[in-house]
Parts: structure tokens; C-alpha cells; sequence
């Protein structure tokens, strides 16, 4: 006899700045689980979070799925709880593993995964320590520094540094003596580009440290280089393994908000035409960063590489990285060969290892 499917729980939506992206995401996860052998081995329950953080069961996530667009509050049963967990919905009980497709704060940074070892039960992805850490990009950089990987060189510093004239001035004497220009001023905790700006001068550096500081209380400066941009996707628990690399090309100053999500404005090559050597050096990096970030399940590493003195920068590490048939983290395991539908199946059994 068969053995009975394995009951998956697949969260997406959630109250981030991602959630349309989630939703579309959460599709392709879903028609990958639904798909030919895996039919047999599994059986999935959607719950959607809407905007507001309220959890949804099966019939209304897919609707939502079905729709592909978020939830309006009118189409929700009546009447609305209160925003925010109140607890779990209708099914909740029976799932054997979870499988978060969210994106951004929320869902990408420890907490739902807090909710899930709460609860006792496997998860798909890095648990919470490596979630939490790899979304701050201050804890992010201080692990890799830690850990001896190649970054580039930055600042990182608090928005209530930038509330007293002498010490704004300090900050900004400091990021210009050990950055220069151009530098990337980031909020430490958003994602996509959100609040990114590349600071050419001192008024525009000031601009950016106040934009940040309305985001976030945490603010990494980075020193600009003039790079490719390179991405590696890792898989798997006891044994992380490392897809071919990729790279991403686009028609823009850098890799905004409107060029990663605007159709046609970035190209991506797998693999990267970039040497053998180096293609090993950047699988060698990815999975030691996971390692020095407790990361583990599914992740893609980002870098930077100078392709006239051969520097290769560790830029960042994405735990719940887009999963739309189109997104990177797929297609580079598809070239490596592993199909969608295998895919999402080994992301289920190294939750369960
Ligand atoms: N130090 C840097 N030098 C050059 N470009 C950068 C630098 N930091 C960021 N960028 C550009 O900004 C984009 C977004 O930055 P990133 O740190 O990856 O933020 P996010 O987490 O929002 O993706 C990068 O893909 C790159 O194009
Ligand atoms: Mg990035």
C-alpha cells in the first residue's frame, strides 16, 4: 500500500511590502506540489495572511490563489477580526509540514518561523536564527565579516545617530573618509531596493541618511562598486548543496525597484559566463555564508564581481528568495537538474530530515 500523502501547509500573503509577489510565488509552489508524482506524496492546505496580518483557511486562500490578487477587505467573510494572529485557522491542526512562501518582514525573518517551532512541526527554509539574522543587513554583515567573507567595506549606524547635529556630522565624516562616493545608503530591514539610494555627494548622501532613518531604525552605508551582479541558489539540510551561478544584467544605474520588477528591464543568464574557477568560488562562498548564518533549507546568495581586478564581494543572503516560474532560485536549480516539481519535493524532505 501507498503511504498516505504528506500534509503541507502553505502559508503566503502576509502583512509585507511582498505580498503580491507571495501570492504569485505561492502559485507556482502550489502547482509544483499538485503535479505529477508529487500528487500521490502530498496534500495541501493553503492559508492566506491578508494585508492586515489575519490568518484565512482553505476556501478563502484559494480564492485569493485562483484571483492572483490580494484580498479587498469586502471580500472577506463578515465581519473582520481584529487585525493581526489571533490564531490558527480550520486545518491548521492537521499539517505535518509548513511551507512558507512569504516574502519581507513577517514571514522571511524568524517570526513565523518562531510560530512554527512553537508548534512543533518541520518547516521548509532556514529556522529562526538564520532568518532573523540574514534580514538585518547590519547582523548579516557582522556574521560574513565574522566568518572572513569578502564584502565591501561599510558603515552601519543607528537613525538616532543622525538626530544630533555633532554626531550626523561624525557619521558623515566617517562615510566619507572610509567610503568616498558613490555609496549605497540601505535601511537595514526592507528588501526589493525599498528606501535604497545611491548617494553621489554630500547633499545627497544627507537625503538618503533621512530617507532610510523614516524606514528603518537601522542603516548600513555601503561603499558603490562597479560590478556584475552574480546569484548561486543552496538547498538542502544535513547536506547543503550549492545550483550553478547566475547573473543578472539590466538597463539601469543599479538593480532599483522598478528594474527588478518591470518587465524587460533586467535580463538573467544561467549560467553566468564567467570562468569554471570562479563559478566554484562563488558555490564555495554561498554555502560557507549559509553556514556562518546558521542557514539552512532554501536559500540564494548574491554577490558582486569585478571583472577587471577579479574581486568577488559577498553581498547578501535571501532565506525565502521569489519562487515564481520565472524567479532565480527556480530557474538556477532547473538548470542544475532539478525540475520544479522536484524542487519543491526535496525542499519538503530536507524540512523533514
Ligand atoms: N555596494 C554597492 N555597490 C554597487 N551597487 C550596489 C551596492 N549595494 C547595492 N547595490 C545595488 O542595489 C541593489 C539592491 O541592493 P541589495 O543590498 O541587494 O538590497 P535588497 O535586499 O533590497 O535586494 C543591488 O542589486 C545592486 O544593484
Ligand atoms: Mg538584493
Amino acid at each position: 500500500m501507498a503511504p498516505s500523502p504528506v500534509r503541507i501547509g502553505l502559508v503566503f500573503g502576509g502583512a509585507s511590502g511582498e505580498h503580491a509577489v507571495s501570492i504569485r510565488s505561492a502559485n507556482t509552489v502550489i502547482a509544483a506540489l499538485e503535479q505529477g508524482q508529487n500528487r500521490e506524496r502530498f496534500s495541501v492546505s493553503a492559508f492566506y495572511i491578508d494585508c492586515q496580518g489575519r490568518w484565512w483557511a482553505e476556501e478563502v486562500a484559494r480564492a485569493v490563489l485562483a484571483s492572483g490578487q490580494p484580498a479587498a477587505p469586502e471580500d472577506l467573510p463578515q465581519p473582520l477580526p481584529s487585525p493581526g494572529f489571533l490564531n490558527l485557522p480550520a486545518g491548521a491542526d492537521a499539517v505535518e509540514v509548513w511551507y512558507p512562501v512569504l516574502h519581507g518582514p513577517n514571514g522571511e525573518d524568524g517570526t513565523v518561523q518562531g510560530l512554527f517551532t512553537l508548534m512543533g512541526k518541520p518547516f521548509v527554509g532556514a529556522g529562526v536564527l538564520g532568518s532573523s539574522v540574514a534580514m538585518d543587513k547590519l547582523a548579516m554583515k557582522a556574521a560574513f565579516a565574522a566568518a572572513g567573507l569578502a564584502q565591501v567595506p561599510y558603515v552601519g549606524l543607528n537613525a538616532a545617530d543622525l538626530q544630533e547635529p555633532e554626531r550626523r556630522d561624525a557619521v558623515v565624516a566617517r562615510i566619507e573618509q572610509e567610503l568616498g562616493y558613490p555609496c549605497f545608503v540601505k535601511p537595514a530591514n526592507l528588501g526589493s531596493s525599498v528606501g535604497i539610494t545611491k548617494a553621489r555627494d554630500r547633499s545627497q548622501l544627507l537625503s538618503g541618511l533621512d530617507e532610510a532613518a523614516s524606514l528603518d531604525p537601522r542603516i548600513v552605508v555601503e561603499q558603490g562598486v562597479d560590478a556584475r551582479e552574480l546569484e548561486c541558489a543552496v538547498l538542502g539540510k544535513r547536506q547543503l548543496k550549492a545550483s550553478v551561478v547566475g547573473e543578472i544584467r539590466f538597463d539601469a544605474d543599479w538593480y532599483d525597484y522598478t528594474t527588478k520588477y518591470s518587465d524587460g528591464l533586467s535580463t538573467t543568464l544561467i549560467p553566468a559566463p564567467i570562468p569554471e574557477s570562479l563559478q566554484d568560488q562563488v558555490r564555495t562562498m554561498a554555502l560557507a555564508s549559509c553556514r556562518a548564518l546558521c542557514v539552512e533549507g532554501m536559500a540564494r546568495v548574491d554577490f558582486f564581481y569585478d571583472d577587471r581586478t577579479g574581486d568577488l564581494w559577498i553581498n547578501e543572503i535571501n532565506t525565502l528568495p521569489g519562487f515564481t516560474s520565472l524567479s532565480m532560485y527556480p530557474m538556477l536549480w532547473n538548470a542544475s537538474g532539478i525540475g520544479l516539481e522536484q524542487l519543491v519535493a526535496q525542499l519538503v524532505e530536507s524540512a523533514r530530515e
